[in-house]
């Protein structure tokens, strides 16, 4: 996101170095950054986990993930010599003060070899029952004292719900400054997710026309063949609401939704985003019934492999209540979007994975063509295609070429492959090397955590208190429970999905 090219000397302590995050996503997107060019002259990758490692078996247990998960494939040989010589593992317990003295003295020992005082990223890859653990041993061991030197960023689930992100909030504020504390939600780093602000704000055709007086409804859709893999314990005490919609959802929202920010400063694009956050109408127990739905994956085939149902599921409680999918239809009260519904949905074991927001604008006030002419009749729409297709489609009425006068649907395309010949870079890349550079528009504020909770918390209670008596209510390799589509439809409306590979 930044422009700004030169980052200082950093070392990052990863907390959760041994796990599963700094595998798939931290470790590949620091080589990257590292191909790219990006990483400052002088850096240092600790890793630290509970497992006693050299910084050898550390070092080829990155390469490993590098080879495997990395966009740019397997590593190059001398590419990653040069990578290697700046990594380091200590094993360590993260409720003993002795693991934070080594750390400390790590630090030491490389501002006195850089003779500088080098910026120290905390990164914590760790389940979040040990944020405060670690942000409270890194106080005590003074190794946040320094206010523009360390940062701290913490992945999500950032708090269960309001009153534990506002504990953890106050916890954090207590020894960091805000300015300090970057709260990930990786969606914000997707390329095709920056871009809908670039596509909002850089172009002066779009304002006029996005709002109530054109726009009819909105869909955000984010949908994922997977399971929940092996990820059973912690996803079946948390479900989609928590998982999806409260964060990454909720910010595909802001971004459609958000009013133009005065400057692309992180603090004005938040402030925008938090408004959104605010304006939308909170849910009564009413509203729970007629515009929520939740889902539940039962068994089913997917692309010719037989998957089990989410209860049969390894980790997960064979009488589960945990939804797998939820939809939801919602309002932002303001004076822009006043009327105009926000269908939002997201669930595993879906027929297809992606993730498509599709902007539908009001029809023409008046048809002049025959009924014959407009049989494939559709209204204007704006499709933004997040992922896997990287695109904005916008559909529009054509003439069909020919004598008679028959229109059909055509899509003016912008396609990233089309357009672009360089990868674009993943998430993390992005994230991390912002947290590198100390801009902070792509991540999430105190406040605008607390705001997509307070949000939420309605909706989690009343799913709480009262257990779904249908689960399962959807199979594998389907659209979801029949109740999403009929969210909708009550509507007039129906979910839009994209053809992948020309297949629906
Ligand atoms: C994570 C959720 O935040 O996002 C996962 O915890 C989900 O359950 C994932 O699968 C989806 O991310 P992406 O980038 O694959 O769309």
């Amino acid at each position: 996101m930044s422009s700004n090219t030169t980052s200082e000397p950093t070392i990052f302590i990863i907390f959760g170095g041994t796990g599963d995050l700094n595998a798939r996503k931290i470790t590949p997107a620091l080589y990257n950054l590292f191909l790219d060019g990006w990483m400052p002259k002088q850096f240092s990758i600790i890793g630290t986990g509970r497992t006693q490692l050299t910084d050898e078996q550390f070092r080829k247990n990155m390469l490993d993930d590098i080879n495997q998960f990395s966009r740019s494939g397997k590593a190059d040989k001398e590419k990653w010599a040069e990578f290697e010589k700046n990594i380091y593992y200590q094993a360590s317990d993260v409720k003993d003060a002795e693991t934070y003295k080594e750390f400390g003295k790590k630090i030491d020992g490389h501002n006195a070899e850089w003779k500088t005082k080098a910026n120290v990223i905390y990164y914590l890859a760790v389940s979040p029952n040990l944020f405060p653990i670690i942000a409270s041993n890194l106080a005590k061991a003074k190794l946040a004292e320094d206010k523009l030197k360390t940062r701290i960023v913490i992945e999500k689930p950032f708090g269960h719900d309001l009153d534990t992100a506002k504990e953890l909030n106050q916890l954090l504020s207590s020894i960091f400054n805000e300015c300090q504390i970057y709260r990930i939600d990786h969606y914000l780093g997707k390329e095709t997710v920056q871009n809908i602000m670039a596509f909002r704000f850089a172009n002066s055709i779009m304002e006029p026309l996005w709002n109530r007086n054109y726009i009819e409804h909105v869909q955000i859709s984010v949908t994922e063949q997977l399971g929940v893999e092996e990820r059973g314990d912690y996803y079946d005490g948390s479900g989609a609401l928590r998982d999806m919609i409260q964060n990454h959802l909720l910010q595909l929202l802001c971004h459609v939704a958000m009013e133009p920010p005065v400057s692309f400063n992180a603090d004005e694009v938040r402030d925008r985003k938090v408004d959104v956050l605010k304006a939308m109408r909170k849910f009564t127990p009413e509203d729970v019934r007629m515009s929520a739905v939740r889902g539940q994956y039962g068994s089913g085939w997917m692309q010719g492999k037989e998957v089990p149902a989410y209860r049969d599921e390894p980790k997960v409680d064979p009488q589960s209540n945990t939804e797998t999918f939820a939809a939801f239809k919602f309002f932002v009260d303001n004076w822009r979007w006043q009327g105009v519904p926000f269908y939002v949905r997201t669930g595993k074991r879906m027929h297809q994975s992606s993730s498509v927001i599709s902007i539908q604008f009001r029809d023409v006030p008046h048809l002049i063509f025959p009924t014959e002419a407009a049989e494939s009749w559709q209204q204007n729409r704006l499709i933004i295609s997040i992922q896997p297709e990287m695109s904005i489609r916008l559909q529009v009425q054509a003439k069909r070429p020919g004598i008679d006068m028959v229109l059909n649907v055509v899509d003016m395309v912008f396609d990233y492959k089309g357009t672009y010949s360089q990868q674009a870079p993943e998430a993390y890349e992005t994230l991390i090397l912002d947290t590198m550079l100390g801009d902070q528009t792509l991540f999430m504020r105190g406040d605008q955590v607390e705001a997509a909770w307070e949000l939420v918390m309605p909706i989690l209670s009343t799913w709480q208190h009262k257990k779904s008596l249908n689960f399962p209510n959807y199979s594998a390799d389907s659209w979801g429970p029949e109740a999403a589509e009929a969210l909708i439809a009550r509507d007039g409306f129906n979910w839009f999905t994209l053809p992948v590979n020309g297949k629906k």
